[in-house]
Parts: structure tokens; C-alpha cells; sequence
């Protein structure tokens, strides 16, 4: 199966580097979101990003062009009706993803796969939504997406091989790394990543160390590139408390009890990078 154009559902941090990733691999791409404040917000960046791209040398003027011709956003669902492929990136909440996947199936293409960029979820849950379980997988990117060479391509019970098949080429073609992985909250990176980010906010309460001393030894003595506070703001410390919480329900096993400090920061709207203020202060 070739795949030409895709839909990125979800503007967001991930939703709009994945698109800018897809766009430059020389896909089609038109990015959704909700509000047209939201996408426009989002094709900004991704112009902003490939002219720096462009002023060190990285890519021509006419390639960035090119790159931005290639994707078009839009609010509307009804824009999947042509697209090959669908990558969601939408808020991590399994109702609504239900929902989005259960509109998705009733418009798309019968050829049409649906991949989730979730970071924790079921993916034989989003399926079960759908009459097409054997399309829907896990296409778990990293962030940043532009940068990070991770893809983690995950099947649900139903998912075929042959949509695993042309997940894990164009993960391929996209120059990221796939990496399959079962089924099992957090897969494999966020399974291991999401418990020591949340056990260093632990130590972080009980003031075995300053933030900056668990960042700097994380990164000194764990060769981390950056530390894991610093991380969980990159993340979206939210993001970070979702996982956490899938964790200990799903295992239901008190060491993955999340941090009550992760729980304060997003009850105060500190989630980090995003809102200008997590662990550390990012504003102006
Ligand atoms: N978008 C696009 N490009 C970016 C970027 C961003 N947000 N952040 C950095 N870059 C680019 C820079 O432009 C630079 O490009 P260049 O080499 O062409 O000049 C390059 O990346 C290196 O950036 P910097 O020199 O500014 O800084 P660093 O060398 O410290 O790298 C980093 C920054 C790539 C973010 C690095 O610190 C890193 O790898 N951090 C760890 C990130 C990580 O672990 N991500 C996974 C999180 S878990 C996850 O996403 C899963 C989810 O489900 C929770």
C-alpha cells in the first residue's frame, strides 16, 4: 500500500512536529485541530522552524517552499476523507479518542489506517471503536519530533500485519527508527522513562536534591542529555501525571503511585514548557 497523503489530527506539540517531519519527508499533509486559531498557531511554527532551517544552511529557501506548499490545515474532519493515512495526536483521554476514531472509520477510506500517537493508551480499546481493527496501530513519535529517531510501532490484538508492514516503512521514510513493541501501558520508552521522571520528582519533595542538582547528576552521572525535571517540563508535566496515573491503575501497583508534587504542579496549571512555568521558570 502506498501512502501519499495523511491527516495529523492535533496541533499540538506533537501533532505539529509530526506533520512538519511528515511534510518534509514529501507527504501531503493536512493538519487538524478544533479551532483555526490552533492550526494557524501551528503552521506559524512549523514556518518559523524551517527558516531557521534555511538561515544555517540546512535546507533552501525553495525547499522550505516546497515543505509548506505540501501541508494545509484545517477544522474539519471531513478533510480525511482522502487521506491514506491518519496519525492522532489529539489529548490523551480515551473517551474522546474513542469518539474521534469511531468519526474517523464512518469517513475514511476503507484502505485508510489510523495510527495513535498515544503515549500510554490501549490501542485495542481505540480499535474496539472501529470496524476496521486490523488498520488501527500504535505510532508512538517522540519530542521533540523533529529531532528525537524513535518511532515505536505498536500493534493492538487485531491490528494486521500488513498495516504494521507500512507503519513501520514509513517510519522508515519519515528517517525516524522503528522499534516495535507490545501492547502494554507505556510500551517500552515511556514504561521505563515515565517511572524515573516521577521518582525524581519524589526526590525532588523530599529535598534529597535542589532541582538543578537532580537535573545536573541525571545528566553528569546518568548521561541523560538533559535532566528529568527539565524533561517533564519538555514533555508537559501533565502529560507526565497522565502516564503516571495509567500506570498505577492499569498495573495497580503502589510503585507506580504518581508524586504528590506532579499532582500540585498540574492542579496549579504548572505543566511545564507549554504554560511558560513547570520546574523551572521559562518566562521572559
Ligand atoms: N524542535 C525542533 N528542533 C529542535 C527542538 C525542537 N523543539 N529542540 C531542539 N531542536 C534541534 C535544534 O535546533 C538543534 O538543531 P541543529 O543541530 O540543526 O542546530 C538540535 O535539535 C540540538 O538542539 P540544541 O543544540 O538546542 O540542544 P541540545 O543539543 O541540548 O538538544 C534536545 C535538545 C534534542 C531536546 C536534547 O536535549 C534531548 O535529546 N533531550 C531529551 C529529549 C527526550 O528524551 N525526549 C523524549 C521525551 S519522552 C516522549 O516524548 C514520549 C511522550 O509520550 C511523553
Amino acid at each position: 500500500m502506498n501512502i501519499a497523503k495523511i491527516a495529523v489530527l492535533g496541533s499540538g506539540t506533537m501533532g505539529s512536529g509530526i506533520a512538519q517531519v511528515a511534510a518534509q519527508s514529501g507527504y501531503e499533509i493536512v493538519l487538524i485541530d478544533v479551532e483555526k486559531s490552533l492550526v494557524d498557531r501551528a503552521i506559524t511554527g512549523i514556518g518559523k522552524a524551517l527558516q531557521k532551517a534555511v538561515d544555517k544552511g540546512k535546507m533552501t529557501a525553495e525547499d522550505k517552499e516546497q515543505v509548506l506548499a505540501r501541508m494545509k490545515g484545517s477544522i474539519t474532519y471531513d478533510d480525511c476523507k482522502e487521506v491514506d493515512l491518519v496519525i492522532e495526536a489529539i489529548i490523551e483521554n480515551m473517551d474522546i479518542k474513542k469518539d474521534v476514531y469511531k468519526k474517523l472509520d464512518e469517513l475514511c477510506p476503507v484502505h485508510t489506517i489510523l495510527a495513535s500517537n498515544t503515549s500510554s493508551l490501549s490501542i485495542t480499546e481505540m480499535a474496539a471503536a472501529t470496524k476496521r481493527a486490523d488498520k488501527i496501530v500504535g505510532m508512538h513519535f517522540f519530542n521533540p519530533a523533529q529531532v528525537m529517531k524513535l518511532v515505536e510501532v505498536i500493534p493492538g490484538l487485531d491490528t494486521s500485519q500488513e498495516t504494521l508492514t507500512v507503519v513501520t516503512e514509513l517510519s522508515k521514510k519519515m528517517g525516524k527508527v522503528p522499534v516495535n513493541a507490545k501492547e502494554s501501558p507505556g510500551f517500552i520508552v515511556n514504561r521505563i522513562l515515565v517511572p524515573m521522571i516521577n521518582e525524581a520528582v519524589i526526590a525532588l519533595g523530599e529535598g534529597i536534591g535542589t532541582k538543578e542538582e537532580i537535573d545536573t547528576a541525571m545528566k553528569l552521572g546518568a548521561g541523560m542529555p538533559m535532566g528529568p525535571l527539565a524533561l517533564a517540563d519538555l514533555v508537559g508535566i501533565d502529560v507526565v501525571l497522565a502516564v503516571a496515573e495509567v500506570f498505577h491503575k492499569e498495573f495497580a501497583d503502589s510503585k507506580y503511585r504518581p508524586a504528590l508534587l506532579l499532582k500540585q504542579m498540574v492542579r496549579a496549571g504548572h505543566l511545564g514548557l507549554k504554560t511558560g512555568r513547570g520546574f523551572y521558570n521559562y518566562k521572559k
